[in-house]
């Protein structure tokens, strides 16, 4: 599967740095065409695990529009970061609770063990290197803080795999097409993909770099996924 959005190679980042900048206007409206509407449901799910008190401190990685940081409760310290700033640009106007900073998730700007939460939406798929971000995201959580990642995942069932990659790979770029006039601009989910470990991998990835308490909750029978764990 191939969207020129997707290089495996050096040149990850500046792809999705450039595929979301593309995108921004169209980002939201898309996710509810997607989902038909679902993944507000996934992500309020999210926050209702975080579980967080209105003075702890979050930070919403990779938070693109701010769809997922908005839904934390008022008075929540909440700081977005993104790299793209056509996102950050929208999520500015409409995140009112929240602070939004440019910066890479690879290289975060912050001390160590200061974030009581750290959420990702649709974020860890992304990165060029996914065992470096997630060491990130341990470094900057306090002991004891939570961290929480939705996003695609692979169902074990053969046949809803198959369904549900070739709703993938027909059904969005044609959206893709629709939308935004360019098919790679969806067709890069799948290919996104599949180098992903998804959530049984995220898991493992997790557990090895020192984060306990970790799990899953899946949904659409594993097409999608939370991942989540504590630092110790
Ligand atoms: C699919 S969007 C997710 C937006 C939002 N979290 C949501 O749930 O709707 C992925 C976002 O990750 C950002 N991103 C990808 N790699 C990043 C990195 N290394 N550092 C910061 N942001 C990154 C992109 O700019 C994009 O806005």
């Amino acid at each position: 599967v191939q969207s020129k959005f997707y290089s495996p190679d050096a040149r990850r980042a500046e792809k999705v740095h450039e595929l979301f900048a593309q995108i921004a206007r169209r980002y939201d409206f898309l996710n509810d065409v997607m989902s038909a509407g679902l993944h507000r449901r996934w992500k309020n799910r999210l926050v209702e695990l975080a579980d967080a008190r209105p003075d702890q401190k979050i930070l919403d990685l990779c938070c693109g529009t701010g769809d997922l940081a908005c839904r934390f409760q008022a008075g929540a310290g909440v700081i977005g970061v993104d790299f793209t700033e056509e996102m950050l640009k929208i999520a500015k106007v409409r995140a009112k609770n929240a602070r939004f900073l440019q910066a890479d998730a690879l290289a975060l700007p912050f001390r160590d063990d200061i974030f009581d939460v750290v959420s990702v939406g649709y974020g860890l798929r992304n990165l060029a290197d996914l065992e470096r971000g997630l060491r990130e995201i341990h470094r900057v959580l306090r002991r004891g803080g939570k961290f929480l990642s939705l996003d695609f995942g692979k169902p074990e069932s053969p046949a809803l795999r198959k369904l549900y990659f070739s709703y993938l790979r027909t059904v969005l770029p044609l959206l893709g097409r629709i939308y935004c006039g360019d098919p790679d601009t969806h067709g890069y989910i799948l290919a996104s993909l599949q180098e992903f470990p998804a959530q049984r991998g995220t898991k493992l990835l997790m557990e090895k770099i020192g984060f306990v308490r970790c799990g899953f909750e899946e949904f659409c029978g594993g097409a999608m996924a939370i991942n989540f764990g504590e630092k110790s």
